[in-house]
């Protein structure tokens, strides 16, 4: 116990290193400082702020100039440039050129299929795949291996999600999704006039658009009216309904309590002559339903009452002393503050008298006057005594903030109420030496 002390004031003198270390730090004076060349003081998610150079720059605090500066590096090559403790080693930037460039600033065009001879037409911009493969990038309205066609797909000629191919010559072909034909997917095929007949066993065919539908007659099944029906199997029952089979092509559900429907589809719902009171609201289940309380109630029925002061956080804020009725709360909140929940704070100002010309800043239970030049007093209602320049030169006058009188602090040398009268130091060192 007795080493702690020691101990602890070691560990409070590497602590005191340890910050004087951090304040060597970069640190931000404003959004620029103590940056320079036009960099961007910034500060890192962790609290560590930096300097943002602004292209050509580089360094902690972006004073040493980028020899990759912009335009270094032509035609897309990547600029770098060495670095050695912190500062760019003059003369060591290099570009890393793109394919088809060369040259110490990638200046020079290789000789390649898109150079000296551009392949692609109509402003087709031409990229190398290697040096003697290349392909072009067509501007909208061209297609083409290069860009040499009108895209005649341009106007989406195809209907119904038919796909375009442009073809050279202005022409196009659409290949049409099922259901649609035609050159420009536009004409619906008719599947009921196919023979054999689409829909199987007498089934009843209607073309819809792109599609078609069969009715089957009774005891078959199926999109093309295909299988023999067996009525249960399987189960047209939903929700755990339970399947009997009534005749060759009948049958009913057995439905589970809550719900209803040929096929048990429908929830029956439960609210009707529900018994939520208190402006509870009913929310239907299956064969049942639960009430929705308002805050001030609870229980399956909402005719419990919440005790609003056992609540946490308290109710009444600030202080306020709860009571709890059947149904709602009471607050009696304290001095300064008022609402239901003595949430609000009371504009002291609207009441307060601050003297015409000065502010009144509103605090709790109480107010402040901020006074114009040359007043004074809690209510700014006295003048500064000061602003007559009443202390003679080279003295330093205080306001009194209540009487709003002055006080001279006399400079050395001086004394009296207004510093006017000038002390005798040699009476003085007379004294001090008794
Ligand atoms: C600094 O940056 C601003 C905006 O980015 C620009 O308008 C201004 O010219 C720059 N000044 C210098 C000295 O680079
Ligand atoms: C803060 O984050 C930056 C970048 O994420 C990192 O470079 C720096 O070292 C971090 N500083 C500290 C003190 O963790
Ligand atoms: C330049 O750098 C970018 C990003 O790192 C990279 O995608 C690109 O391929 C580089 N270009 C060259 C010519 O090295
Ligand atoms: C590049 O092509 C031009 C003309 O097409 C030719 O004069 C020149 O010699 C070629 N350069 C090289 C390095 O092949
Ligand atoms: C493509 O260029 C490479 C080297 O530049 C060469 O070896 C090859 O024969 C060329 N291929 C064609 C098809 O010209
Ligand atoms: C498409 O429909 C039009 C008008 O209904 C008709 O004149 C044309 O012959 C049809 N074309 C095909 C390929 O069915
Ligand atoms: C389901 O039952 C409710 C109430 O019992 C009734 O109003 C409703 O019409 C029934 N629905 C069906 C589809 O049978």
């Amino acid at each position: 116990m007795e080493q702690l002390p020691g101990v602890s004031s070691v560990k409070s003198l590497v602590v005191v290193f340890c910050f004087i270390h951090l304040s060597l730090a970069l640190q931000c004076l404003n959004d620029k400082e103590p940056c320079v060349n036009n960099a961007t003081c910034l500060t890192f998610k962790n609290g560590t702020e930096y300097c943002r150079c602004a292209p050509g720059f580089l360094g902690e605090y972006c004073h040493h100039k980028d020899p990759c500066h912009p335009g270094f590096c032509l035609n897309g090559g990547n600029c770098s440039v060495l670095m050695s403790a912190g500062v760019p080693v003059p003369g060591s930037a290099t570009c890393s050129c793109p394919l088809a460039y060369i040259g110490p600033h990638c200046q020079t065009p290789q000789n390649s299929t898109c150079y000296p001879n551009n392949p692609c037409a109509n402003k087709g911009v031409c990229t190398l795949l290697t040096l003697n493969k290349s392909k072009c990038e067509c501007p909208r309205g061209w297609t083409g291996e290069k860009c040499e066609h009108e895209d005649s797909c341009l106007s989406s000629p195809c209907a119904n999600r038919g796909l375009c191919s442009s073809q050279s010559a202005g022409s196009y072909t659409c290949s049409c999704p099922p259901g649609y034909t035609g050159p420009r997917c536009l004409n619906d095929t008719d599947e009921c006039v196919a023979t054999p007949s689409t829909c199987q066993n007498e089934g009843l065919c209607v073309n819809t658009p792109g599609s078609y539908k069969c009715t089957c007659t009774p005891g078959f099944t199926g999109r093309h009216c295909e299988s023999s029906y067996i009525p249960c199997s399987p189960s047209p029952c939903l929700n755990g309904g339970t399947c009997h089979q009534s005749s060759d092509i009948s049958y009913s559900c057995h439905c589970l309590p809550g719900f209803n429907g040929t096929n048990c589809e429908h929830n029956i719902d439960d609210c009707p002559g529900h018994q939520c009171a208190n402006g509870g609201t009913c929310m239907d289940g299956v064969n049942t339903y639960n009430c929705q309380c308002p805050p001030e109630w609870t229980g399956q029925h909402c005719t419990e009452d919440v005790d609003e002061c056992r609540l946490q956080p308290n109710t009444c804020q600030n202080g306020g002393t709860c009571s709890n009725l059947f149904g709602s709360y009471v607050c009696v909140c304290v001095n300064g503050w008022s609402g239901p929940d003595c949430s609000e704070n009371i504009d002291d100002c609207a009441t307060a008298s601050c003297t015409p010309g000065s502010t009144c800043i509103d605090r709790v239970a109480s107010f402040v006057c901020l006074c114009p030049y040359g007043k004074t007093g809690l209510l700014c209602h006295r003048d500064d005594a000061c602003i007559s320049n009443p202390c003679r030169e080279g003295s330093q006058c205080d306001t009194n903030p209540i009487s709003g009188m002055f006080n001279c602090n006399c400079p050395p040398g001086y004394v009296g109420n207004t510093c006017n009268s000038d002390r005798d130091e040699c009476s003085i060192s007379e004294k001090e030496k008794l």
